[in-house]
């Protein structure tokens, strides 16, 4: 394996020969990035070639370090080679390419050790030096916990008692990642906040939902603020409901374990759905500075109606899938999954109709939904207007539907406007038609995955992307009485949908009792 170095180098810097000529958005900052965690999944599937193709794009520094930490023993040459084949495998570009992927993997270095051992961590500091000296990362060091969440509070413990925390660093800056969930409830995502910020201050935590860098998700924003046309009649004179999935076909792959204790509400409400529903109600605001858009999330979420206990409900209905056919394919049933309890009560399907209560959105429902193992996988915005106030046209048979504008998450990345037209010919006959828009073809661009983006910015130290703690404490306020509530009340008849299906019928009858439907998935 060639040595560091061996790459072409400009003025010091070491050049990417496939981007040579290319534009690119380089960070700056030399670095090591240690990933705590790195025997697991998501490492291998999502981080490791999110790494390597920041790398290819020419986005890395030049000067960068990666250290995997976590509890299975492995040499440095194991790990490398494991990260290979997960690269090789995983990436979205394909097989690792040479000279490039020798000079990454010689930047890879593993440390094994329980995260209890303060000796592990001290191992990690003298990598860290090492990295300093050797790779030229000056002092800068982003963490990433991408553990079981159990033990975060510990490993922020151990960093500070071995000196690696950011008040005793004499050079450079520290960054944390903080992977979901953050806290399985509100008490204990408090609890998690108290332990970070003995060491980390606020501005140094990066909470991460994968969903705020997925391309569309940022586009509501670019939508919304830099259109006029959407702004005055995105309020409660012109909207009549907004409707958010985030339907999916995959089952619990796996993740057994871990799901049977979130259930749908806190695996995709309390976060993803929550953030997109903040990006879609929040104020506009004075300028793109990370604090700005987050003090208008913040204030959006805060003005989330409590559900009262009395009302889970009537504002909610959760579901869990059995066997059924997921692209003409049979699939098991969640309780014949593995790691799953035979009578378990874990919903794979939850939906919640929020109020927000503010000037701009009183009196219009916020419908929320996400479940696993649906008819397609489909998540999407949709906005629905009013009725006309005063018909004139349209015969009887005619279909005069409400103005719909959906923003399309995926697997579709777009925005579409449902409105009424004429159909072509002698009488004065209206159908509802659609416009498209699609980045894939509009841009002819293929967009980076999230965790690409997302680590980037940290690099960057741009936290506009990621979770403050105050909006994460509201979305947890706002699941809290319907987790209570669900919690009383579990004598379901589960399981109550069928796999590839829409969805329990009780989600249907949530929205019926309103006077409308839910889209299809
Ligand atoms: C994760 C959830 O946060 O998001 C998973 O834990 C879910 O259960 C996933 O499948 C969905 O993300 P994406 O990007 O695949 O839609």
């Amino acid at each position: 394996m060639a040595e560091v170095g061996t790459l072409e180098r400009i003025d010091g810097v070491a050049v990417n020969p496939l981007r040579a000529g290319l534009d690119s958005s380089r960070i700056t900052d030399p670095c090591t990035i240690v990933f705590f965690g790195a025997s697991g999944d998501l490492t291998k599937r999502m981080l490791m070639p999110a790494m390597y193709n920041l790398r290819l794009s020419d986005i890395l520094p030049a000067n960068f370090g990666i250290v995997g930490f976590s509890r299975s023993e492995k040499s440095h040459y194991d790990f490398r080679n494991e990260m290979k084949e997960a690269i090789d495998t995983f990436s979205r570009t394909g097989p690792t390419k040479e000279p490039l992927w020798s000079d990454f993997a010689n930047r890879l270095h593993y440390i094994a050790s329980s995260f209890d051992d303060v000796e592990g961590f001290k191992e990690l500091k003298a990598q860290l030096e090492e990295n300093d000296e050797k790779l030229g990362t000056q002092g800068n060091r982003l963490y990433y916990l991408s553990t079981p969440p159990g033990v975060f509070p510990k490993i922020v413990q151990q960093l500070a008692a071995a000196g690696l925390g950011p008040k005793e660093q004499t050079k450079g800056w520290s960054r944390i990642i903080v992977e979901k969930p953050f806290g399985t409830d509100l008490g204990s995502a408090r609890a998690l906040q108290t332990e970070i910020t003995k060491v980390f201050d606020e501005k140094q935590v990066y909470r991460i939902d994968h969903y705020l860098g997925k391309e569309p998700v940022q586009d509501i924003m670019a939508l919304r603020f830099a259109n006029v046309m959407f702004e005055p009649i995105w309020n409660r004179r012109y909207v009549d409901n907004i409707q958010i999935t985030a339907a999916e076909t995959v089952g619990v792959e796996g993740r057994g374990g871990y799901y049977e204790s979130a259930g749908a509400l806190k695996d995709m409400i309390q976060n993803h759905v929550i953030n997109l529903l903040a990006l879609v109600a929040m104020e506009p605001p004075i300028s793109p500075n990370a604090d700005h858009i987050r003090d208008e999330k913040y204030k959006v979420l805060s003005a989330m109606r409590p559900i009262k206990p009395d009302d889970v409900a009537r504002s909610t209905a959760r579901g869990q899938y059995g066997p059924g056919l997921i692209e003409g394919k049979p699939v098991p049933g969640y309780r014949d999954e593995a790691s799953v309890a035979p009578d378990s009560t874990t919903e794979t399907y939850a939906c919640v109709k929020f109020s927000i209560d503010n000037w701009r959105w009183a009196d219009v429902p916020f419908y929320l939904r996400s479940g696993k193992r649906l008819a397609h996988k489909h998540s999407e915005i949709a906005v629905t207007f009013r009725g006309l106030p005063h018909r004139i046209f349209g015969e009887a048979g005619d279909n005069i539907e409400s103005n719909t504008l959906v923003m399309k998450i995926q697997p579709d990345e777009g925005v579409s406007i449902r409105f009424n037209a004429k159909i072509p010919g002698p009488k004065m006959h209206i159908r509802g038609v659609t416009m498209d828009f699609n980045y894939g073809t509009g841009f002819g661009v293929v967009s980076a995955p999230a965790y690409e983006r997302l680590i980037g910015d940290a690099m960057r130290g741009d936290a506009t992307l990621f979770t403050r703690w105050d909006a994460v404490e509201q979305a947890w306020l706002a699941v809290e009485p319907i987790m209570d509530r669900w919690s009383e009340a579990r004598n379901l008849d589960f399981p109550n949908y069928l796999a590839g299906s829409q969805g329990p019928q009780n989600a249907d009858s949530l929205l019926v009792a309103d006077g409308r439907e839910w889209r299809r998935i």
